[in-house]
């Protein structure tokens, strides 16, 4: 397996102050709840909402759709579910990717039966290219090709999420 950077560092940085200065400007004033999926939205999670500057409710769910591959399975399970309750709440769900959009659209759906005031997605990365369900992100970081990538809180098998980049994981011989 070989690393090539897709994004750098700095680049995701410098958009996701950008993506915290709009979700500022769109939300009213009260707390907003960042619903970080579990894992790989985990470090996104971290610089996003400290690029937000109103008031945040930080929360964790796990949702696993993905096997130890590189496809997903198909099948959406809760592995983790929310603490509180997010009946009125802005709900703002903090995911690493959207790809096929089963997780989201699973997950959305499952928000919205808890009469949250409103619930969007921010998501780093977008695959549009694979979308299998409609879903609608209201903040993305980057558009991609379809290729599978790793880094920033996203794995292979739970390898590379520490990586500072988000780099794609190609075939081939050892760098
Ligand atoms: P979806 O349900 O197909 O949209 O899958 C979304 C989940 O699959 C994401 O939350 C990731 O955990 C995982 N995933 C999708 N594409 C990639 C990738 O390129 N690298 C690592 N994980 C991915
Ligand atoms: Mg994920």
């Amino acid at each position: 397996m070989q690393l090539r950077v897709l994004l750098t560092e700095d680049q995701i940085r410098t958009r996701i102050k950008e993506l915290g200065a709009q979700i500022d400007a769109d939300y009213p004033a009260g707390n907003l709840h960042l619903v970080c999926i579990l894992k790989g939205a985990y470090v996104f999670l971290a610089d996003l909402a400290r690029a937000i500057k109103r008031d945040t409710f930080v929360e964790f769910m796990g949702i696993s759709s993905y096997g130890k591959g590189k496809t997903s399975s198909g099948e959406v399970k809760v592995t983790k579910d929310l603490d509180h309750s997010v009946e009125g709440a802005n709900v703002l769900i903090v995911e690493d990717i959207v790809d096929s959009g089963v997780t989201l659209s699973y997950l959305v759906q499952v928000l919205r039966q808890r009469k949250p005031h409103s619930v969007r997605i921010a998501a780093l990365l977008d695959k549009p290219e694979r979308r299998l369900r409609p879903v609608e992100v209201a903040y993305v970081g980057f558009k991609i090709p379809d290729e599978f990538v790793v880094g920033y809180g996203l794995d292979y098998g739970e390898k590379y999420r520490n990586l500072r980049d988000v780099c794609v994981l190609e075939e081939g011989e050892a760098a």
